[in-house]
């Protein structure tokens, strides 16, 4: 079960990459060093073969698709061969797609009215986003107050500085978070730099977790 997984990782990189030649190696320092997982966005045309060339490359690495839009996009990460697919927000329509797919998807929701809907459409795990600015972890505790079945995958704005809070509260399955594989870095390849935020982030998660 993929939640499950999510679970043990914690901390979910969030990689947005310029060229599919950065998806190799750095697919190597995520799996080398405790995050063996990645929610590649397309936001760049790279996206798709960055998600084949990993999937291929690290098949027990937890490789999925993030900022999909459309039910086009969610296909296209599918069959390049992404395991889970996240967007900002909650479009019913690639939700359920995902869905009818069998693929796992965790949409973005902010308000009580979004969660609803989630639940409406079967989903018992639904991205935060951005958490930060939408009210962070306080606000995560106030609605899942009402949504006692709902876990939460809270996004934006969360860093060394503040996962750790997150990631101690029960309802919070994994964070997302691009901290660690900053775009610059990954640009100038700055591998060793990656590699201790990454180990950074996956000691913070054993720490809290265990
Ligand atoms: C994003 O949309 O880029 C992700 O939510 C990551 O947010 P972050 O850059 O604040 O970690």
């Amino acid at each position: 079960m993929i939640f499950e997984d999510f679970s043990k990782i914690g901390i979910i990189p969030v990689v947005v990459l310029d060229d599919s030649q950065q998806a190799a190696p750095l697919a190597e320092v995520l799996c080398k060093n405790g995050l063996p997982c990645a929610e590649v966005t397309f936001r760049t045309s790279a996206a798709e073969e960055s998600i084949r060339i990993m999937s291929r490359e690290f098949p027990d690495m937890l490789v999925g698709a993030g900022t999909v839009l459309t039910i086009e996009q969610a296909d296209r990460a599918i069959n390049a061969g992404a395991k889970f697919i996240v967007s900002p927000g909650l479009n019913p329509k690639v939700v359920q797609h995902c869905l009818d797919n069998s693929v796992p998807v965790t949409p973005g929701t902010q308000t009580p009215s979004e969660m609803e809907r989630a639940l409406e459409l079967g989903l018992k795990v639904v991205k935060f986003f951005p958490a930060e600015p939408a009210g962070g972890l306080n606000m995560i505790k106030a609605v899942a107050a009402a949504y006692v079945d709902l876990k939460f995958m809270p996004t934006g704005g969360i860093s060394a500085k503040n996962v750790k809070e997150y990631l101690a509260y029960n309802k919070i399955i994994a964070c997302g978070g691009s901290w660690m594989v900053k775009k610059d870095l990954v640009n100038a390849g700055e591998w060793d730099k990656i590699a201790a935020l990454v180990r950074e982030a996956a000691d913070i998660v054993k720490d809290v977790r265990g």
